[in-house]
């Protein structure tokens, strides 16, 4: 069981993220965030999985969530991806993720999947595709980053929306990146695929 200040601060944070978006389930995220009775229940968690690069950029992130997950990183059920078993080992190892709302929870949200990713340094997660709507706010780092025709560099502050069904991509450099990410709509994890013959590296 969690009852942490530090946990229950950086919900808020998150939450003020997406108070103010515009998609309809911004609010009723936030909203979700908000609500989120303490304490909240999860496995205990595993050692801390961020590098000291990405740890060192979110402690001079100006993003209003990046000082509270900094504080918050130790108490998160990091490695509880839910489209883990669809990656290959070596992709899926590029990145550590946290989820902190789902069906499964641990914060219940029967139409919402939301939480942490921390994408390792000099890494490329190719092309794939999945029913859900995605938006990925990234709260420390950068990456090179496709959505869709659209490839540049995002960084500190972008949210990126990802439609259903269109491809994406990260390209990371020396300090890889943490993003708050969400899946909204339809949210199955069955739909979770690689997209064959286009995952070409991108040069960062
Ligand atoms: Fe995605």
């Amino acid at each position: 069981m969690v009852q942490n200040d530090l946990f229950q601060e950086m919900l808020e944070a998150i939450s003020r993220v997406y108070e103010a978006e515009a998609d309809p389930q911004g609010p009723h995220t936030a909203k979700t965030l908000m609500v989120t009775p303490s304490p909240v229940s999860f496995d205990p968690v595993r050692p801390c999985c961020l590098a000291e690069g990405i740890r060192t950029v979110l402690a001079g992130s100006e993003h209003p969530a990046a000082r509270a997950a900094l504080k918050a990183h130790n108490l998160l059920p990091w490695g509880s991806n839910p489209v883990e078993r669809s990656t290959e080992k070596s992709i899926a190892a590029m990145i550590s993720v946290a989820t902190l709302l789902g069906p499964e929870g641990p914060i219940p949200a029967p139409d919402v999947r939301l939480g942490l990713v921390y994408m390792r340094p000099e890494s490329y997660y190719p092309l794939h595709i999945h029913d859900a709507d995605e938006t990925y706010v990234i709260i420390a780092g950068q990456a090179l980053w496709t959505a869709g025709d659209d490839t540049r560099m995002r960084g500190e502050g972008d949210m990126i929306h990802h439609p259903s069904l269109m491809p994406h991509a990260f390209c990371t450099g020396s300090e890889g990146f943490l993003a708050i990410w969400r899946w909204s709509g339809d949210i199955n994890t069955h739909s979770y695929a690689f997209i064959e013959g286009q995952a070409t590296q991108l040069q960062a």
